[in-house]
């Protein structure tokens, strides 16, 4: 049974020939690469997320490895029915169970699509989610914005939500060729009244990396544009260096219902 709802009219959507077919008509077609694209286009907030450079940019980035050790251990929590929150590219959805994965940017759930084969991949908004209450047991959110009231709407009542922040020495070294004083991420994890913060890990690794693709990873950075071309410039002549990747995987669950 399908756990994905119609955009319009919120009622289930059921595979009909190539198309996604709600009770009242709405219909949404499948891809080339298997996709379906969701979005209510003419919805205000409804923008197109990250651009086709950018999606392309990260897809070869990612592809070189340097995160694998996040990949690794995100891969490790998936279990049950799974949802890929912000996908991007679906670089972390190794799992083989039953997967969904949503993302703003049509490019980038075209890659995801075109890579994962096994994935149902759609795009669609982060503040309406078109998945049926409480049907995921492990969602997945790395490096995006939190909508914590639709991520307690759909988990089961015993699900998961492994939200991925920056830890504090994340790309460190790289800081410290760019500024004088580097500071540190602050690790602080997003506040919610709806899902309670139930554990948090760190993840981290020192992983050597050429300057072209340090340069390439500064450039994918919010950095990289409040950077001064002075500073750009003696992180390309730093030469190869060994970086620090290091993030905080946070495990919420939803609040238990109140005894009476
Ligand atoms: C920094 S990227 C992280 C992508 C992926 N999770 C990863 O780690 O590779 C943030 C993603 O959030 C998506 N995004 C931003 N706002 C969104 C929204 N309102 N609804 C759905 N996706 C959104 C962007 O398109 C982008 O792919
Ligand atoms: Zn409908």
């Amino acid at each position: 049974m399908s756990i994905i709802v119609c955009p319009k009219c919120r009622e289930k959507l059921n595979i009909d020939g190539n198309s996604l077919r709600c009770i009242n008509n709405h219909s949404f077609d499948f891809s080339r690469e298997g996709y379906v694209n969701l979005l209510l286009t003419n919805k205000s907030g409804d923008k197109k997320g990250d651009s086709k450079e950018s999606a392309h940019a990260r897809h070869n980035f990612l592809a070189k490895g340097y995160y694998d050790v996040l990949k690794n251990a995100i891969g490790k929590k998936m279990q049950g029915t799974v949802l890929d929150i912000c996908c991007g590219e679906g670089y972390y959805d190794t799992y083989d169970g039953e997967l969904y994965g949503f993302d703003i940017s049509k490019e980038m759930v075209r890659l995801a699509a075109k890579s994962n084969k096994s994935g149902k991949y759609f795009v669609a908004n982060l503040s309406q989610i078109p998945i049926d209450d409480k049907s995921i047991d492990t969602a997945v959110h790395l490096f995006a914005p939190f909508n914590d009231r639709e991520f307690a709407r759909i988990l089961k009542d015993d699900g998961n939500l492994y939200s991925v922040i920056p830890g504090e020495n994340h790309l460190i070294e790289m800081k410290e060729l760019l500024y004088d004083v580097p500071y540190k991420n602050d690790e602080k994890a997003p506040d919610s009244s709806c899902l309670y913060l139930a554990e948090r890990e760190k993840v981290s690794e020192k992983v050597h990396i050429s300057s072209e693709d340090l340069f390439e990873l500064f450039s994918m950075t919010p950095y990289f544009y409040r950077t001064s071309e002075q500073n750009k410039s003696r992180l390309k002549s730093s030469g190869d260096i060994d970086l620090t990747v290091e993030f905080v995987i946070l495990k919420y669950r939803k609040n238990k219902p109140k005894e009476i």
